[in-house]
């Protein structure tokens, strides 16, 4: 009996002391597509083999609005996760809040500095402090195309300008397939429009009316122009489109019922997860008239103030397994998107993968790179969300006229 009741305290302690090693990470993310869920599916096994219990707080909805909406209420009530997926200056916002955690004990150790973009590292800190760990890179500027659709359509290779897009669009009108499968949901809308008004104006202007917000800029010809573009993609969406998700739009193009997709690469996270193949059954190329500009969007995780030593614990394990190569590699293959981390290994990506690798480097060079404003990276939460609802408005009221849809977006560009 003794010898039992010793047997039970010794295993009562060892519980405790396990209790006090492994941890828990909440971790909340709007990846619930399949190559996305695939992705992130890889981080809860590396922290599960570091001993650690993952806490899956997922909200759905692309693009992330909705998540953002429940990690307020979250945070408000004085119960935040982990680790929340917050890109871009919102990181500033809520580190502002004074709500977020230091990271730099880890990023130190790990030698964050060394191992970043200056840019990248710049955005994951808040007054010279690592508060978010970045995951990879997404280049939003894609134009996804199913090979064999072209083919029946008679298009020959792929559009490189959009005087060119919209004469193989027709052709495949009239081939009795969808040209432009498109998602109408306001995020999906600001994606394609940010690629237009790349494409139609180039870099510098996409600086100066995207980034800079300047009103001359808004009101340009050249704004006019790329409004006028827009509403002609949309002319060869189909009557589904309102509402669809993302990730549907993407399976039109791959189960060969559209041609053509305007998305960030974590839609060739849903080509991988089919097991379709780059350069054969499906083709990867920069939105017309964009092939020396590079729109990027940077995933990360901001982690949030904890008081549990062992919560602690995990999420340092978090930050670490986030940054590692491990991670890095195995994440991004599955995502569509590239490592981070600078000097990773890419023989194991794709072509696709491999371009954006490259572009990302030389656009670097040449002012061609800047930030992607539908996806958070661009401008402050206010501004950027005003926007996107005046661009969804002109792109779903064929009535309302391009002068008005040009006047309505500058005006929510001086949203505070
Ligand atoms: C983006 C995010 C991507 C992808 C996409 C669709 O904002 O950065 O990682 O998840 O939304 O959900």
């Amino acid at each position: 009996m003794i010898k039992l009741s010793k047997l039970a305290a010794a295993v009562a302690l060892a519980v405790a002391g396990n209790a006090v090693m492994a941890g828990e990470v909440e971790v909340l993310h709007w990846w619930t597509s399949g190559g996305e869920a695939k992705s992130v599916g890889e981080l809860k096994k590396i922290m599960q083999a570091k001993g650690n219990t993952w806490k899956d707080f997922a909200v759905a909805g692309g693009g992330g609005d909705n998540a953002m909406t429940v990690l307020k209420s979250r945070v408000v009530a004085g119960n935040p996760p982990a680790a929340a997926q917050i890109k871009g200056p919102a990181i500033q916002e809520w580190a502002a809040e004074g709500v977020l955690a230091n990271l730099d004990p880890v990023a130190k150790a790990e030698k964050w500095d060394e191992l970043l973009p200056k840019v990248v590292a710049d955005v994951m800190k808040y007054k010279g402090n690592y508060v978010a760990a970045p995951v990879n890179v997404h280049r939003v500027n894609w134009m996804w195309a199913n090979s064999a659709v072209l083919k029946k359509a008679g298009v020959n290779g792929t559009p490189k300008t959009w005087d060119e897009f919209f004469v193989a669009a027709e052709k495949v009108k009239k081939a009795g397939l969808i040209a432009v499968a498109h998602g109408g949901q306001n995020w999906q809308d600001f994606t394609t429009f940010e690629s237009v008004v790349l494409g139609v104006g180039g870099a510098k202007f996409y600086n100066d009316a995207l980034i800079k917000l300047d009103p001359k800029a808004l009101t340009s010809a050249t704004m006019t122009k790329s409004l006028e573009t827009f509403r002609k993609v949309k002319g060869y969406t189909d009557a589904a489109a309102p509402g669809r998700d993302w990730n549907l739009a993407t399976a039109m193009v791959i189960q060969e019922k559209a041609a053509f997709q305007f998305m960030g690469d974590w839609a060739k996270g849903e080509f991988t997860a089919a097991g379709k193949v780059p350069g054969k059954d499906y083709i990867c190329a920069a939105a017309p008239g964009t092939a020396n500009a590079y729109t990027f969007n940077v995933d990360s995780f901001a982690m949030f103030k904890l008081k549990d030593a062992a919560a602690q614990k995990a999420q340092a394990d978090l930050a670490a397994a986030i940054m590692g190569t491990q991670f890095q590699e195995v994440f991004n293959l599955n995502k569509g998107s590239i490592p981070v981390r600078l000097n990773m290994d890419m023989s194991k990506f794709d072509d696709c993968a491999k371009l954006s690798s490259k572009d990302f480097v030389a656009t670097s060079k040449t002012g061609g790179l800047l930030p992607s404003i539908a996806h958070g990276m661009a401008v402050q939460p206010a501004a950027e969300g005003a926007i996107k609802d005046a661009v969804s408005q002109f792109w779903n009221n064929d009535k309302m006229s391009v002068a008005d849809g040009v006047s309505s977006i500058a005006k929510a560009a001086a949203t505070k």
